[in-house]
């Protein structure tokens, strides 16, 4: 990778990819798109407003701006997608047609993540396996893994160069994630800081896998510069760093909050949603094909959310 498209990056993803990014490739190597304005990401590089759904204008920055790598993370996310899912389909399939297309066109490697989402009810629930059952029951889900599965058809119709992750909810401390069933774990924190008290929309028990935004960067980029002879998988890899329930982080949080309290009024929706997906991810295929290893756990990132949180001075 040398001249880096971001699609979508005023997320909770992008916005630390691209800074990210920028360390290592350069700063204006690392062109950085938004369907909104974004000054953070203007001031540290080039950033253009973008439509993801306009395949004429992404074509036409990626050929000028001699582009060789995509990132595609343009989604709608789980919850936000039960409550619209025609819009879910038209902008999650819209945003990797379009990157798939200029991908080919103009001879791209294309990265775009999956999920734990494109698992479902009839997936095995515990270490899920690489390759299995994948009939998952949310629009969020349909979008994920008909988008693996026309990414390895792009690759391998027409060789276009696209690789993928299945990322467990990721917890960060820049951007909100926002409409996704996993928010919790990223609430949480700010709630143990903000108020000390937080309401849970999870049920007790409910495991679900995680990982900390750290690890995820570092996956984003090993997996893009990683050895293609050495990948039998592409789109798209599973990949996980901790699995815990809302009980679980909240007893992580309260051995250093101790007037920490925590109560549940769990939502309906995001309660069938994380009912239906895995309690923990198999990697060994990511750790055999190029390396995945995390290196934060539960432990370390409470330490490391509560410091960053807490240097906000949150009102
Ligand atoms: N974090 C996402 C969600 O909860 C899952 O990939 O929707």
């Amino acid at each position: 990778m040398k001249r880096i498209l971001i699609v979508g990056a005023g997320g909770q993803i992008g916005s630390e990819l691209t800074t990210y990014l920028r360390k290592i490739y350069g700063d204006t190597n690392v062109i950085a798109t938004d369907v909104r304005p974004n000054e953070r990401l203007a001031e540290t590089g080039p950033f253009f407003t973008l439509d993801a759904l306009d395949a004429e204008a992404l074509a036409g920055l990626v050929s000028r701006e001699k582009i060789d790598a995509i990132f595609n993370l343009v989604a709608l996310l789980s919850a936000v997608g039960e409550a619209k899912p025609q819009v879910a389909w038209q902008i999650n399939m819209g945003a990797l047609n379009n990157s798939l297309e200029v991908a080919r066109q103009y001879n791209c490697a294309l990265f775009t993540p999956s999920s734990i989402g494109a698992f479902g009810p009839t997936s095995p629930k515990d270490k899920t396996p690489q390759d299995t059952v994948m009939r998952p029951t949310t629009m969020y889900g349909v979008c994920k893994v008909a988008g693996e599965m026309l990414s390895d058809y792009y690759f391998t119709r027409y060789g276009v160069d696209t690789r993928s992750v299945r990322f467990p909810g990721l917890i960060s401390n820049v951007t909100f994630p926002g409409g996704g069933t996993t928010d919790y774990a990223v609430e949480i924190y700010y709630e143990a800081i903000r108020t000390g008290k937080f309401t849970c929309p999870i049920p007790q028990g409910e495991y679900m896998d995680m990982m900390y935004m750290p690890d995820a960067l570092r996956a984003c980029v090993e997996l893009m510069e990683a050895d293609p002879a050495k990948l039998i998988h592409r789109n798209s890899f599973n990949i996980t760093a901790m699995s815990f329930t809302p009980e679980i982080i909240y007893a992580e949080i309260k051995k250093r909050l101790p007037e920490f309290t925590m109560d549940y009024n769990v939502d309906p929706v995001k309660q069938a949603i994380a009912a239906s997906w895995p309690n923990s991810l198999d990697d060994t295929c990511a750790r055999d094909e190029w390396g995945w290893k995390p290196e934060w756990n539960l432990s370390s990132m409470t330490d490391d959310m509560l410091d960053v949180i807490r240097k906000k001075n949150l009102k």
